[in-house]
């Protein structure tokens, strides 16, 4: 038996082993994919021990995706970009990390807003943490000419600016509202709109009408701001379609399947999470 798992502290709130059951179910593969809590200080022991305790590797959430990429051997440009890991698995005993948030995007925005890079327009994120980090490297990859960070630390988006470099560029946080107005793609990473609480500011009355508009909080699935660019006529993009797809290059690195992401997986996920 193959066995994997999620590690974070806390964990308790991980849906990681409902979509990795999920896949073990459909695909009927002898393997089992648990959660295990791990405090930051038993972190890298936890991952240079995977191997003895019989884990073929796992996935790393908060606050441990700093650690586990400061403790792999090997690391990929998706996790050396971002500077964490949230994939880790072993190669000849050496452990190796990935960073799986901008494939997750990046899948999504593709199958969901196809055409969404249809001219040499910039890119607009709100937010500059990790989810931001991995997003606008995405952006980067995928030939974006001008990718914009509005944080309200603006030190956090300088920051984020200087180590990813090629496009990128920082904007005041306060003058966020009209980004909709010449980004073809307007993505929230901030946590605003997480559990309907806060509200973004931004004003699509005057929106480009190809703006695609992309929010990473799922919970609700439909926040205010994709409630509102809808409204507009915008195209949206949610954030349950990113949590999915980071999880497909695990997955297959641990169980040998590439699996799929399938409206029936994507139904057992907004089950627990409550969604209509
Ligand atoms: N869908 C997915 O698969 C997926 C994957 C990863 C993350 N996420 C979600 O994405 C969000 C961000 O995750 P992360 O790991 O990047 O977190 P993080 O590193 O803690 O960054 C949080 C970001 O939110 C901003 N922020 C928080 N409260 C704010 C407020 N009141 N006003 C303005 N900005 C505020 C922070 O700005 P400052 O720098 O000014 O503090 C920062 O830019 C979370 O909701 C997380 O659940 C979703």
């Amino acid at each position: 038996m193959i066995r994997a798992c999620v590690i974070g502290w806390p964990i308790e709130h991980s849906r990681s082993p409902l979509i990795h059951g999920h896949w073990l179910t459909t695909y009927r593969i002898d393997g089992s994919y648990g959660k295990t809590a791990v405090q930051p200080e038993a972190a890298a022991d936890f991952l240079r021990s995977l191997s003895s305790n019989g884990l073929a590797g796992c996935n790393v959430t908060v606050p441990l995706k700093e650690i586990a990429f400061a403790t792999a051997g090997r690391i990929e440009d998706s996790a050396l970009a971002v500077k964490a890991a949230n994939t880790i698995w072993l190669e000849d005993a050496v452990i190796c990390a990935a960073n799986t948030d901008t494939y997750g995007f990046m899948t999504h925005l593709e199958l969901t807003a196809p055409g969404w890079q249809n001219s040499a327009s910039p890119v607009a994120i709100l937010g500059a943490g990790g989810a931001a980090r991995a997003i606008a490297y995405g952006f980067q990859q995928a030939g974006v000419e001008e990718i914009v960070i509005f944080n309200r630390t603006r030190e956090r988006a300088e920051a984020l600016c200087q180590d990813l470099g090629k496009g990128l560029r920082t904007a005041d946080w306060s003058k966020r509202a009209n980004c909709a107005d010449w980004a073809c793609v307007v993505v929230n990473t901030t946590t605003i709109g997480m559990k309907g609480a806060g509200h973004l500011g931004l004003d699509f009355a005057s929106a480009r009408p190809d703006c695609v508009v992309a929010d990473i909080v799922y919970v609700p699935l439909e926040t205010s701001l994709l409630k509102d660019a809808h409204a507009h006529g915008l195209r949206t993009v949610d954030g349950l379609g990113m949590l999915l797809h980071q999880a497909v290059p695990g997955f297959e690195r641990w169980f040998g399947v590439r699996p799929e992401v399938t409206p029936a997986l994507r139904r057992v996920v907004l089950d627990d999470l409550g969604a209509q």
